[in-house]
């Protein structure tokens, strides 16, 4: 039994609790393997715009839609070959797919675009949630607008409290970032948002795939990048990988003025900051995927999180380090 009342383990109880929700258009957290999501249907204008309202979200940045492997997307969206060869290659998986759409969600859901973001999860607890509802579900993650994004059912109760009144437990999510976004409407493939999928990976599929540029265009194809995301609730500073004599210094006047702080940085520098408070974030991409959110959520337990910036030395460090420089953003 988990302390907060609203915190549900994934049963034939929680199931049926859900769908009494989901039918009232009342959203309901959920565990992914990336993070965790604000779920309603996205069939009902009323349920979406529950979510905008919770999150305190943009009201011109659009939602993904998460089916079971089984739903028929035909449905909800235009299909084309590239987008079969790659959920054949990577889905249920961390990867959502932006189709031209047939309209047939709410409007609320697209905010205007024309096209229609899907996501299978693989995560075992929400195909079970995706299977039972049998619904489109509309979600994003399940995080106050800008906070960082949930990777356990307790993060998602530090945000909302009971305003969500059922959330599911899954355990810690282990993917960590969120899902790469993919436009597949063109003729290649492009990255809206990076993740453990990697444009490398893509491309040994489909033959060419490429990032997108930071800019005007990808602020108008994928309107969540222009805002500020995933700040933690402490101060934050950030130190170059070569400051490590400064963060020391920093972290020492901190603790001597009676203020704790937390060190959020790769595993080879754990070993050259003493015995000072450190959370690691390990060596591999995925590793740091996997502990950059709930690292971030730790910090925000001392007065202070100072992070250190990292090499690209491997592709899914790229969706690392642009939720990581976001977090630490003046
Ligand atoms: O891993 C994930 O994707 C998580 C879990 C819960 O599935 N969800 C998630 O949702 O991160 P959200 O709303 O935080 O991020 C969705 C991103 C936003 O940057 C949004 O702008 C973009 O996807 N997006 C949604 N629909 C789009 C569309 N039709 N075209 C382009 N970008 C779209
Ligand atoms: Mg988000």
């Amino acid at each position: 039994m988990n302390q907060f009342v609203n915190i549900y383990k994934i049963n034939d109880n929680s199931l049926k609790i859900a769908k009494d929700y989901v039918l009232r258009n009342i959203p309901f957290g959920f565990p992914t393997e990336t993070v965790y999501g604000l779920g309603a249907n996205a069939f009902s204008s009323e349920a979406v715009k529950r979510i905008f309202e919770l999150k305190g979200r943009p009201q011109d940045n659009p939602l993904i839609v998460h089916v079971h492997p089984e739903y028929d997307l035909d449905k909800l969206v235009f299909d084309n070959p590239t987008a079969k060869k790659l959920r054949e290659a990577f889905l249920p998986g961390p990867l959502t797919m932006v189709y031209k759409s047939k309209g047939v969600v709410s409007p609320l859901v697209c905010r205007g675009l024309d096209t229609l973001a899907i996501r299978i999860p693989k995560h075992e607890g929400a195909l079970k949630i995706l299977k039972y509802l049998d619904l489109p579900i509309a979600a994003p993650s399940a995080n106050k607008s800008k906070h960082t994004s949930p990777v356990t059912a307790e993060h998602v109760y530090e945000d909302f409290g009971l305003e969500v009144p059922l959330i599911f437990d899954g355990g810690r999510s282990q993917g960590g970032i969120e899902s790469t976004v993919l436009d597949v409407t063109g003729d290649v493939p492009i990255v809206l948002r990076k993740g453990l999928i990697t444009a490398e990976m893509i491309k040994k599929v489909v033959g060419e795939c490429r990032y997108a540029e930071d800019g005007e265009s990808l602020m108008k194809r994928s309107p969540g990048t222009r805002y500020s995301h995933y700040k933690p609730k402490t101060n934050t500073k950030l130190f170059k990988a070569d400051e490590i004599d400064l963060l020391i210094e920093f972290y020492d006047r901190l603790r001597s003025q009676g203020k704790t702080a937390l060190i959020l940085c790769e595993e080879k520098v754990v070993g050259r900051v003493g015995k000072r408070s450190c959370f690691s974030l390990g060596s591999d991409g995925e590793t740091m995927a996997n502990r950059l959110y709930y690292g971030l959520r730790e910090g925000e337990k001392y007065d202070y999180l100072l992070g250190v910036d990292f090499l690209l030395d491997d592709e899914v460090k790229l969706g690392v380090a642009n939720r990581f420089l976001k977090a630490f953003a003046e």
